[in-house]
């Protein structure tokens, strides 16, 4: 049955917007607003302005990892459901699927992204990392592991590179600049003071404190 999320909306320009898009695009100014400091936030500011217009699967090659993939894929795709279903990649996790919860948290050219508010197409030459590629004696990882950063375990993916990407990017930065740059990360768990205590620990040492 046709998805009605689908269906194109045409444009005063003449283009077309779908209202999966559409209904992105909402909730990434919902997120922007709700995570007006972190960077995913951005990341899904950027993407909302983006208009896709419905196609035939085509053939696109995705660097995932630092190795490539040659794959065929609808333009309407996005990344979170590329990873998962054509990888095997599940470490990002489908929580939201609206850009407001971060468990889906990527790195796109080293900058952490919501993979479900990204078309795969979008990212042909960019280079996708996920946890997948973090070894167990990764800092960001053991640190989670040392201060129980983790309970259900379903946001913890998408913070662990969203808080490796903070801490590579901010050595010696506070404690409020850790919260404000872990911002767009939610755990309904409650496994704030662990996930802090870790990134606190990294950037300091980062830092040469
Ligand atoms: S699943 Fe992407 S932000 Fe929640
Ligand atoms: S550990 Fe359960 S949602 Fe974060």
């Amino acid at each position: 049955m046709r998805d009605p999320r689908e269906e194109t909306i045409p444009h005063a320009d003449g283009s077309g917007f779908n209202r999966r898009d559409f209904l992105r695009g909402s909730g990434a100014a919902v997120a922007v607003t709700a995570l007006a400091t972190s960077e995913q936030g951005a990341t899904a500011q950027d993407a909302a302005k983006k208009n896709v217009v419905s196609a035939k699967a085509q053939d696109v090659t995705l660097n995932v990892n630092g190795k490539d993939h040659k794959l065929s894929l609808e333009p309407r795709v996005t990344l979170l459901d590329t990873l998962r279903d054509d990888l095997n990649l599940t470490g990002c996790k489908d929580v939201c699927d609206t850009t407001n919860c971060g468990a889906c948290t990527v790195l796109i050219d080293g900058k952490p992204t919501y993979a479900c508010s990204r078309l795969a197409h979008e990212c042909v030459g960019k280079k996708v990392t996920t946890i997948e590629s973090l070894a167990a004696n990764d800092p960001v990882v053991a640190g989670f592991v040392k201060h129980d950063a983790q309970q259900c375990g379903f946001c913890t993916p998408g913070f662990v590179m969203a808080t490796k990407a903070f801490c590579d990017k901010n050595p010696g930065a506070t404690l409020a600049q850790v919260r404000s740059g872990l911002g767009g990360n939610i755990c309904r768990c409650g496994t704030y003071v662990g996930i802090t205590a870790c990134a606190m620990e990294l950037v300091t040492k980062k830092g040469g404190k």
